[in-house]
């Protein structure tokens, strides 16, 4: 009953005339995916305009995504983009504190509420980013760590209904390096995530809502991953900025 959802987030890769290609390829091995599996990109900023453009011309059944924004709708935030410049071209995900944001740009739990809030204030749907360090993986904090950023993050947040927000599971020790986390140990941690949507939202919501995993998916390991209970897509890194990689990710199922 949850339509699986698998985005690309393309960090900070590929110029916008790169993208154009990049979409236009990946629309021809797409061509016959049908509906059964949601497919987004995640391009920088700069890309978003053109990616908007192809997808559109194309009428290409593919969602855009952004990898962050501000909260404020204008004004003096040199360097930053704000919701109403991501509704102005089309886009309807946004992902919300990814762990590199959260390292290396000053992230927080209370930034990640604001954005989440001003997010689903422009109808852009959150993709909210949690997980836990190699040391607090070996600490056993797994599940807690997911669960404070939940709490804070989504603190005094209502949606109206389970699209409006997607969250990922993404262990920090598993991004980029070529380890993920085994199917159940994935799987357990999107089991307590929903566990702790059911408190903040309601049990109901938080059944319909859909849990990603991310961290070195690739075409090999994901139709495992997808096969467990409480996981309902990928966030993809490294694997979606190719596309015979992320098209095989995303028919895991063919
Ligand atoms: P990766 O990145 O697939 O390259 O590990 C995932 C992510 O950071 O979202």
């Amino acid at each position: 009953m949850r339509k699986p959802i698998i985005a690309g987030n393309w960090k900070m890769n590929m110029t916008a005339s790169h993208a154009v290609f990049f979409l236009q390829f990946l629309e021809e091995e797409l061509r016959y995916i049908g509906e059964d599996v949601e497919v987004v990109v995640c391009p920088p900023f700069t890309d978003l305009r053109s990616a908007a453009t192809v997808i559109e011309a194309d009428n290409f059944n593919i969602g855009l995504g952004a990898q962050d924004m501000y909260w404020e709708e204008k004004g003096a935030f040199t360097g930053e983009i704000s919701p109403l410049m991501l509704n102005d071209l089309r886009v309807s995900y946004v992902i919300i504190g990814h762990s590199e944001r959260r390292n290396f740009f000053g992230e927080t739990n209370v930034t990640v509420n604001k954005k989440v809030k001003a997010a689903i204030a422009h109808h852009l749907k959150p993709i909210i980013c949690v997980g836990e360090s190699l040391d607090e993986h070996n600490r056993g904090e797994t599940l807690d760590i997911a669960q404070t950023q939940l709490v804070e993050g989504l603190k005094g947040v209502a949606i109206k209904k389970a699209d409006d927000l997607v969250v990922a599971y993404e262990p920090i020790w598993a991004i980029g390096t070529g380890r993920n986390a085994t199917p159940a140990e994935a799987n357990d941690a999107a089991r307590h995530i929903r566990t702790v949507l059911g408190s903040i939202f309601s049990s109901d919501l938080a059944g319909k809502i859909r849990i990603q995993y991310g961290g070195s998916v690739n075409p090999d390991n994901i139709s495992a991953i997808m096969k467990e209970s409480d996981i309902d897509g990928a966030l993809v890194g490294g694997a979606s900025l190719d596309v015979a990689d992320f098209t095989r990710i995303i028919k895991y199922n063919k």
